[in-house]
């Protein structure tokens, strides 16, 4: 999709192509589009792109903060795979294809790398035949599903995983997206409960205790304008979600201060908590 002239539908949505029977509503922002324009791609509309530059107003550190949270989550896959030993994962609220991508970075390390990616945007769904292409001797699988469902991820997911081995599970900026009445701490729970021990958590999710009052502003006009709500947590809040898990170190830091690669990733600034835990 470029702007709102390609891509699955044309500018006014539709249905997207292959039978899916899901449809693309352009009326309204989906964090999904939002937070691809933030990267600086093509998969957006004018709805999102409002959302996204009234919250670049509020917060003007938006874009670094969203690149961060990208270079987390391929640190922590390199991590997971180099230094865990993890061969298995689920990827729960993948985005929009970006750069290093959680099945690039895992294969780049091992080959037999297994992934399962989970979204219920449609336009992610559309772009997921371009996650399907992992090396032969590992497995990709895309579920468009709602993680607020975790059955039904769970069962679906264990085509291609298996759970008797450890998986980890991803939760990369996927939390804020989920309200608390949707009881967010009971989903991660009983994700958790799903694996085997020597499993591991990783999740990210936007902070409302570091620049408190821009971030507070940023949801206001967040959620007047897009289809989620977000709900902003601080640290100890987030740090709920490794409940029972043990942190790996440096423990539950904003984003770019996650065992940063160069000086450069670890002088980025963000409004995101992120962390690893692994299951005893
Ligand atoms: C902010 S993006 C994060 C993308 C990617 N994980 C990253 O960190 O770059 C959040 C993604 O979560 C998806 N999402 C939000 N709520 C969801 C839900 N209840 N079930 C499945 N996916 C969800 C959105 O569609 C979107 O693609």
């Amino acid at each position: 999709m470029s702007g709102e002239t390609a891509g699955p539908v044309g500018r006014g949505g539709g249905e997207v192509p292959g039978g899916t029977g899901r449809v693309i509503d352009t009326s309204v922002a989906h964090s999904a589009r939002v937070h691809n324009y933030w990267l600086g791609g093509q998969d957006n509309f004018a709805a999102d792109r409002a959302a996204g530059d009234a919250v670049m107003e509020a917060y003007p550190g938006i874009v670094m903060s969203v690149r961060a949270n990208r270079a987390f989550l391929a640190r922590v896959v390199r991590f997971l795979a180099a230094e865990a030993g993890i061969r298995q994962f689920l990827d729960i609220g993948t985005g929009i294809p970006a750069a290093n991508n959680t099945h690039q970075v895992a294969q780049s390390v091992a080959p037999s790398c297994r992934v399962v990616y989970v979204d219920y945007d449609p336009v992610v769904l559309w772009h997921a035949r371009s996650l399907l292409t992992g090396s032969p001797a590992g497995a990709v699988d895309y579920l468009d599903a709602d993680l607020r469902d975790p059955q039904a991820i769970l069962e679906r997911a264990a085509r291609t995983l298996d759970f008797s081995r450890p998986v980890a599970i991803m939760l990369i900026a996927v939390m804020h997206l989920i309200v608390d009445e949707d009881d967010p701490y009971r989903i991660v729970a009983q994700l958790m409960d799903a694996v085997p021990a020597g499993s591991y958590l990783a999740l990210s999710q936007v902070a409302s205790d570091i620049e408190a009052e821009r971030m507070a502003e940023a949801a206001k006009r967040y959620n007047r304008l897009a289809r989620e709500t977000q709900r902003h947590r601080n640290h100890a809040e987030v740090a709920r979600f490794f409940d029972g898990l043990d942190l790996v170190e440096p423990g539950l830091v904003p984003v770019q201060q996650w065992r940063p690669a160069s000086d450069l990733e670890a002088a980025a600034r963000s409004a995101m908590w992120g962390g690893v835990g692994r299951k005893r």
